[in-house]
């Protein structure tokens, strides 16, 4: 018989019915008649392994094939670049293609992990069947030992500004669900409203209501972590299971600086840390690489009544940040002195990674302490700030099944978008404090 057959000759889907069906579904080619084996060279699923080459009788859909000898090649994971626009200073990210995250070799979750440390987003296609628990088993691969939600149990708190944003699966408390609309049941949730969180609810300003759809902003800067008590996450994994389609709005900084973008509704946009440190100046770069950051304790709480800025890169200094005597009770061991840059522990590479909204102070490298918080605040921002211009921002166009996993520790990211109540989306989010400090510039964790 000539061959090869491809999946486009025989149809993908009646392919896909060959067999067992989870294994299977990797089926992409069946290839007929003499064929060498090299296109195994990623390994196939072990059952498949196990008769690569025999007589075999296939049935396809409603119809019998006698073939005599096959071999039955598996499509292999594939890591596409993004596509950014070519105005765009953006150099990272990657699309992976064909994966099958519930069966995945350790071969091919090496490749994943390399991915995600090199280019700090991967955004894994076509996982719309992915259940919370495979998703957190996932998330959890990058740092096993660790098994706690980012945020502990301080999310519940109803003080803290992560309470309204986040709903905890009941059967999977590692996972988080965010979005907007009402549902009458996700994942043993009950009549749950999610409400996309709107910057007029966490900026000092707000856009005028009548440009309310029109236009958006940042809403809040971060990277998931705690910042108290529990160290940040490496990785953290997030899942559009629905997405509103179609609009597009203008986000604006709002600064004097007349920046803008045009951004897909719901948004998430990404910057990199690595760039972030890369634009500086030389000297700015030896501070950085010196100086340490302090997180207010119960930092979420502690931030309540204040205001952010409205490019959502750091909080206004009006002096309404709670006083100590108002937060729950602080332990001093638990308050989180972190180095203003990470160590990419795959590259090398540094990234300048501060939370801007939750910096207390900063311990500068001749050893003093700058306490004054407007002035603590202004200098980050002006350390930050060159990052988030438009042509560094990522703004990730979700489509539902992609899994996202960013490095945590690597990234900066913010929620965008204004919507109505009927605009429905739903995502999944998925991080976990790691039981190891950050790696600082000097190789030492903290
Ligand atoms: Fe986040």
């Amino acid at each position: 018989m000539a061959g090869p057959y491809y999946a486009k000759d025989l149809r993908q889907s009646e392919l896909l019915s060959i067999g067992r069906h989870r294994e299977e579904a990797h089926i992409w080619t069946l290839k007929v008649g003499e064929l060498t084996y090299n296109k195994f060279d990623s390994a196939p699923p072990s059952t498949i392994q196990h008769h690569p080459l025999q007589r075999k009788k296939l049935v396809v859909s409603r119809r019998t094939i006698n073939i005599s000898i096959f071999t039955m090649a598996i499509k292999s994971l594939e890591i596409r670049p993004l596509s950014i626009p070519s105005t765009s200073a953006v150099d990272f990210g990657v699309e992976i293609h064909n994966v099958d995250l519930e069966n995945l070799t350790e071969d091919d979750f090496d490749l994943i992990q390399n991915a995600v440390y090199k280019s700090h987003i991967a955004v894994i296609k076509n996982q719309a069947g992915l259940s919370p628990k495979a998703q957190y088993e996932l998330t959890k691969r990058f740092d096993p030992t660790t098994d706690n939600y980012g945020h502990g149990k301080t999310l519940n708190a109803k003080r803290s500004v992560l309470h309204p944003d986040l709903k905890t699966i009941p059967h999977q408390p590692q996972v988080q669900v965010i979005g907007n609309g009402y549902y009458d049941e996700y994942e043993g949730l009950k009549n749950i409203t999610l409400k996309h969180p709107h910057h007029k609810k966490f900026h000092q300003d707000a856009i005028l209501e009548e440009d309310d759809l029109n236009a958006t902003r940042f809403f809040r800067w971060h990277m998931d972590a705690a910042l108290y008590a529990l160290n940040p996450p490496k990785i953290t994994s997030l899942m559009a299971v629905k997405v509103p389609e179609g609009r597009r709005q203008t986000l604006r900084y709002d600064d004097g600086t007349g920046e803008e973008m045009d951004v897909p509704l719901g948004t998430t946009a990404f910057v990199s840390g690595q760039n972030m440190y890369r634009i500086l100046s030389e000297e700015d770069k030896k501070f950085v690489r010196e100086a340490k950051v302090e997180y207010a304790a119960h930092p979420y709480i502690w931030m309540s009544p204040a205001k952010s800025r409205s490019d959502g890169l750091g909080m206004l200094s009006e002096g309404l940040e709670l006083p100590n005597s108002e937060l729950p009770p602080i332990n001093e061991k638990d308050i989180k002195i972190l180095p203003m840059c990470y160590k990419n522990p795959v590259t090398g590479n540094l990234a300048l990674q501060i939370h801007p909204s939750a910096v207390k102070a900063i311990h500068l490298p001749n050893g003093e302490i700058m306490t004054d918080l407007k002035e603590v605040r202004d200098l980050i921002h002006r350390l930050q700030r060159p990052g988030i211009s438009p042509q560094h921002v990522y703004p990730h166009d979700w489509v539902e099944g992609d899994l996202v996993l960013f490095n945590n520790q690597g990234v900066l990211h913010t929620v965008v978008g204004a919507f109505t109540p009927e605009e429905k989306r739903l995502f999944r989010q998925c991080n976990m404090a790691s039981n190891e400090g950050v790696l600082g510039p000097d190789g030492k964790r903290y």
